[in-house]
């Protein structure tokens, strides 16, 4: 498994953080900073051979979009998805909810590409709209699907945000959600193996993951954390501040590309890849 480039990670924020100073400081659902990023991760995807596509919604008056992007070849029957949502809320830029989970992948599917890696099974990426207005756009993704389409899905992977200031270690918890999947919530874990100890978390319908658990397809993902206070066991487990939210800027406008932690963020992306990587069947594609 590849190690993700931190610094390629962070320029990716970095980037949705100018997004939003140049776009009236956020990247919300119907704002010129969501269509911005979307074009951002877009160019990046098409420029190494990802076969990309937007798909359009409205919502609450104004136009959402969704970007897709599949990398060619593997079992088209057969589906590893991984997501997470590009929109911010309207208070801010939205680095570390959800720059981060948009980044991270972004730049898996970047080294996918730059490792001409050949899995057995098809890859998809998902990055959503209008998440902060009701999981709007992953619920509009699956319910366009047909039938045949979704069972073709068998995995959906969800990051949403993964780089907390005063971060925990969190993966969902197979039986802390609709279709949460025993075995995706062990390879996330496994991941972690050696490097940081990790805590199951039940995060309901909270994030995009909720949608594709609606359509009966497993669901895992990673979270370090939001407005809930680290514990004093917490902190001796993991560092940073007891009594202190994972994320004090969470829905501010202080979540800045310096609401991050770098060491949170580059030990989740690894684990993004390591699932990635784990997942996909590295044997012989069939023909
Ligand atoms: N979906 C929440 C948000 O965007 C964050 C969250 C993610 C909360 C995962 C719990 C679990 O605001
Ligand atoms: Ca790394
Ligand atoms: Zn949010
Ligand atoms: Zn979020
Ligand atoms: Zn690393």
């Amino acid at each position: 498994v590849p190690d993700i480039s931190l610094a390629n990670v962070q320029a990716h924020l970095s980037s949705f953080q100018t997004i939003a100073n140049n776009n009236g400081g956020n990247r919300a659902h119907g704002r010129p900073g969501y269509r911005a990023s979307l074009d951002y991760v877009k160019a990046k995807l098409d420029a190494v051979g990802y076969t990309t596509s937007i798909q359009q919604f409205t919502n609450s008056g104004a136009t959402g979009y969704n970007l897709i992007a599949d990398w060619p070849g593997g079992d088209a029957d057969n589906i590893l998805m991984l997501g997470g949502h590009l929109d911010s809320v309207s208070a801010g830029p939205g680095i570390n909810d959800n720059g981060t989970g948009s980044a991270g992948i972004l730049e898996v599917a970047l080294t996918v590409a730059r490792e001409n890696l050949k899995p057995q099974k098809h890859l998809r990426f998902g990055w959503w709209g209008a998440e902060e207005l009701g999981l709007i756009g992953s619920t509009y993704y699956v319910n366009q699907l047909p039938a045949a389409e979704k069972s073709k899905i068998k995995s959906y992977l969800n990051f949403d945000m993964t780089g907390s200031p005063n971060p925990g270690y969190f993966v969902y918890s197979a039986s802390g959600q609709p279709s949460g999947s025993l075995a995706l919530q062990q390879t996330l874990e496994a991941g972690f193996t050696g490097k940081v100890a990790t805590e199951l978390t039940s995060v309901g319908g909270r994030s995009d993951h909720a949608a594709f658990a609606r359509a009966g397809i497993p669901v895992g993902g990673l979270f370090t954390g939001a407005e809930v206070t680290k514990t004093a066991a917490q902190a001796s487990k993991w560092g940073g501040q007891a009594g202190v939210a994972f994320d004090r800027c969470y829905h501010r406008a202080c979540d800045t590309s310096s609401n991050i932690d770098n060491t949170a963020l580059d030990r989740m992306t690894d684990v993004i890849a390591y699932s990635l990587w784990t997942l996909a069947g590295t044997g012989t594609p069939p023909g």
